[in-house]
């Protein structure tokens, strides 16, 4: 059976950058409130009329497909992941393909919402058509627009200091190779937390699925319970890592990368110190960038990657948690 190998990694974000002392400006908190909850110093926000949530993903999904050595056309089967699509429908899937300039193709697009669990599933996807020989190479593409979407009122400043705008691809590649590329992954959700993290407004559920009031009552903004989430997260996060090692018969230590999702610096290290892993076999880059939900996940990986920390050979784990809540794991040997 063959093996879904990642041949080429890609991200983009936008140039402009907003530290912590920007958002003080417009909303109450501090540079060292945001950094001592979370970690964070500083986020990248779009620029409306350049960047689009397709074609951030498209600009990531060229980088990857050019270090795979691969053509838009060599793509079978596209996977898009975000929670803030272009459009209420149709989902990015075929804007990206369009962005790639290979709509005559007919090459199939897929939209998920799994909002930060959304690459692993993603990738989990990918895997399972790859196994079975129905694709040979799977785009997989996470792409999110936050920072439009914020509530820059005092009211939603905890969730508001949290996240920002990026994107980032994988290119995964079938292989016949002996044990390299994605060993397994590991998925789970609980509806029953399906409103501690989310955007109510607009819905399809009332008599107009937009109005003036769903604005003033501001149920277009996301909602946490930011205290709730923090401690779900950190004990799913290494129950699905187990999970993972578990049926391959690896144990912690054997892991040479751990990229979490980056949803918080102090749930990572919480992790971390649960797993037993040395600082430098984690990569976080949360400081940089935010939470970019979908698309934090494979960020982070590229920017391990470029910096030499994934190797040949190398067990590399990812685990992610958000709404939903969903959560996920992957084990890949590099
Ligand atoms: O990827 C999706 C998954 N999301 C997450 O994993 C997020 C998980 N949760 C968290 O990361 C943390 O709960 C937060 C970073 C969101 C918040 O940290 P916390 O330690 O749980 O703070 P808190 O919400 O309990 O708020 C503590 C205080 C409150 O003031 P009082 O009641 O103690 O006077 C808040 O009003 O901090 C206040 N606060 C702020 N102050 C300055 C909340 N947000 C801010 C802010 N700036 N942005």
């Amino acid at each position: 059976m063959p093996r879904s190998k990642i041949a080429g990694l890609g991200f983009y974000v936008p140039k402009n950058v907003v530290t912590n002392d920007d958002l003080a400006q417009r909303i109450d908190t501090s540079d060292e409130w945001i950094r001592e909850r979370s970690g964070i110093q500083e986020r990248r926000y779009f620029t409306p009329g350049e960047d689009t949530v397709a074609n951030m993903g498209a600009r990531a999904a060229q980088m990857a497909l050019d270090r795979a050595g691969l053509k838009a056309e060599d793509i079978d089967f596209i996977i898009f992941a975000t929670l803030n699509p272009d459009y209420f429908f149709p989902g990015s899937g075929v804007l990206l393909q369009r962005e790639l300039g290979i709509n005559h193709l007919g090459t199939p697009a897929l939209d998920i919402r799994n909002q930060c669990s959304g690459f692993i599933y993603g990738l989990s996807i990918a895997d399972q058509f790859i196994k079975t020989g129905m694709y040979k190479n799977v785009l997989m593409v996470g792409s999110e627009i936050h920072s439009s979407g914020l509530d820059f009122s005092d009211e939603g400043r905890a969730v508001t200091v949290l996240f920002g705008d990026g994107a980032g691809a994988v290119v995964l590649s079938a292989t016949d190779e002996e044990d390299k590329g994605i060993l397994t992954t590991k998925l789970h959700a609980d509806g029953e937390q399906a409103e501690k993290l989310a955007v109510l407004a607009p819905t399809a559920n009332e008599e107009r699925h937009i109005s003036k009031e769903m604005i003033d009552d501001r149920r277009v903004f996301p909602v946490m319970n930011g205290r709730y989430v923090f401690k779900f997260a950190v004990e799913k996060f290494p129950e699905v890592i187990m999970e993972a090692l578990n049926e391959t018969g690896y144990k912690t230590e054997d892991i040479d990368l751990f990229v979490p999702h980056q949803a918080n610096l102090r749930i990572a290290e919480a992790v971390r110190k649960t797993l037993g892993l040395p600082p430098e076999k984690v990569h976080n880059n949360i400081m940089k960038y935010g939470n970019t939900t979908a698309a934090s996940i494979p960020i982070a990986l590229n920017e391990a990657w470029e910096l030499g920390k994934v190797k040949e050979g190398d067990l590399v784990c990812l685990a992610a948690f958000g709404s939903g809540f969903t959560w996920a794991s992957a084990l890949i040997r590099w």
